[in-house]
């Protein structure tokens, strides 16, 4: 390992021995290895908090201890020894890989991430203005034409390659009218239709592979395109993380900050039955297909109680200004009730261990980063102790995961409109897991409202209201 990636390491074992000492006498909850025997008795709270809707080998979330699991593995474990790609392929299959499966499967990722048609029809919508996660949505919606042909109805002009048969075009302008165009453009629909053999099921573990590979592709393309710069190609000798940052950035990752995202994917990969992970299950349950599914899961993910946390945090850094004023903030926050993005859990009561590994790092080598980055960081600082000192121990609210990875992405040149994409990336691998490992004991989700309104009201006649 080199000598800096090395000290990446470090941190995270340091960062890990002090979750094991500060959780050691937490009292543990253990359920490994007994199967759930259904109707299952617990207490359900509003949004279904406490609820029970299926049993999972995927991962565990212990919210007293603060741990985090996949697949029987400490995250912190992970992070330190791991890859994205290995980690992704764990969740996927239940084992790790062995040097020849990771193999296959980075060149079956590296295979995927090249999404020509999907990006040349995304770019026919204004992507620079649209709100980035609606951009993704959109884009893993049109990864979706590019993997399968379901639905189109045999001997139908195939419009979707006639369109982008047309380098030059946008789709609403391509629509064959000519009959020199239209020959061109259903010769190239012919031979699309060949290469049907190729493409497959939306519901299986190849169209997992392709949005893992894909989204990545999108986001870094949205990005691109919002700072007013061409899409880029992938680099098929990066790693995943390290290719994502290439696509994202325009510039060959250090390998520290290769590292780092690397770590900042693993730790964002999966957790628990989450209102995205649950949404995508939501949706795959109706037995609608994955891109679908994974649609909804971005879909929630994007709002600023989930994963749109991390970018409010960086604007409320910015709001809050500098070190001296936080104190102040935190105050005027308490007696508004306000929620300050980034802390809190619906899961954790103790701190997040996916806060205790971006942290440090976030902070490392600060001495380097531009003043702006410098100040950031020194207010985070000092507003993650005010919060704990304000309401930490009595009402158990600690940094999650969304509060320092703004400023790890930050010290990479990477805008905060960019920040819930990044998250999306990375939870493809917990969405898509966790879908098809629901899918094999389907059950449509359909829990029960609580009806609290009214009965037998007389119908009054539109003339007389
Ligand atoms: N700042 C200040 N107080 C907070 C807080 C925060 N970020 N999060 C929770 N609290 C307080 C609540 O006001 C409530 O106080 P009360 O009992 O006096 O009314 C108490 O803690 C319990 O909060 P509750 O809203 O019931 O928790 P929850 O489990 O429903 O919510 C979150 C969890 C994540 C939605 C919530 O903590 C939050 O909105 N955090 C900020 C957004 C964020 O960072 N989201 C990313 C999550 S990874």
């Amino acid at each position: 390992m080199h000598e800096d990636t090395q000290k990446i390491t470090d941190i995270i074992l340091k960062a890990a021995s002090k979750a094991r000492r500060e959780t050691r006498n937490e009292s543990q909850k253990r359920h490994a290895g007994k199967s759930l025997i259904w109707p299952v008795d617990c207490t359900i709270g509003p949004g279904l908090e406490g609820a029970i809707a299926c049993d999972s080998k995927i991962g565990y979330v212990d919210g007293s201890k603060g741990w985090l699991v996949y697949r029987g593995y400490d995250i912190f474990d992970l992070c330190a020894y791991s890859s994205y790609e290995e980690v992704s392929y764990l969740l996927l299959h239940g084992t790790l890989p062995n040097p020849e499966q990771l193999e296959v499967y980075k060149k079956k990722l590296v295979e995927y991430r090249y999404l020509n048609k999907t990006l040349r029809l995304l770019m026919g919508f204004p992507v620079e203005e649209m709100n980035a996660m609606g951009a993704l949505r959109m884009g893993t919606i049109l990864m979706r034409q590019e993997f399968t042909y379901k639905d189109q109805e045999s001997g139908r002009p195939d419009f979707y390659d006639a369109i982008s048969a047309d380098e030059d075009s946008i789709p609403m302008e391509t629509m064959p009218t000519g009959e020199k165009k239209a020959i061109y453009e259903f010769s190239a629909a012919k031979k699309a239709r060949k290469r049907k053999k190729m493409l497959g099921d939306a519901s299986g573990l190849e169209a997992c592979y392709h949005l893992l590979a894909g989204v990545p592709t999108i986001t870094a393309a949205i990005s691109r395109v919002r700072q007013g710069h061409m899409a880029i190609e992938p680099d098929p000798g990066l790693s995943h993380a390290g290719n994502f940052l290439y696509m994202m950035t325009g510039k060959r990752p250090t390998r520290v900050q290769e590292r780092i995202m690397d770590v900042a994917l693993i730790l964002h990969a999966d957790h628990g039955m989450n209102a995205s992970t649950f949404a995508s299950m939501v949706v795959a349950s109706t037995l609608s297909d994955i891109y679908f599914s994974i649609g909804s899961g971005i879909a929630a993910l994007s709002g600023p109680l989930h994963g749109g946390a991390n970018e409010n945090v960086l604007h409320t850094l910015r709001q809050i200004g500098s070190p001296e004023n936080v104190s102040a903030w935190v105050q005027s926050a308490s007696e508004k009730k306000k929620k300050i993005p980034g802390f809190g859990h619906r899961v954790y009561k103790a701190y997040d261990p996916r806060a205790r590994v971006l942290g440090p790092l976030a902070g490392y080598r600060m001495k380097y980063c531009p003043e702006e980055i410098i100040k950031l960081y020194k207010t985070a600082d000092v507003l993650e102790k005010q919060v704990l000192k304000t309401f930490g121990h009595e009402k158990k609210i600690f940094p999650n995961v969304d509060f320092y990875s703004g400023i790890v992405y930050s010290r990479m040149g990477i805008d905060p409109s960019m920040f819930t994409p990044i998250f999306a990336v990375s939870r493809v691998a917990g969405w898509t897991a966790r879908v098809l490992e629901y899918l094999k004991k389907n059950r449509i989700f359909r829990p029960r409202a609580m009806y609290s309104g009214d009965f037998e009201r007389e119908y009054v006649p539109l003339e007389k209201r």
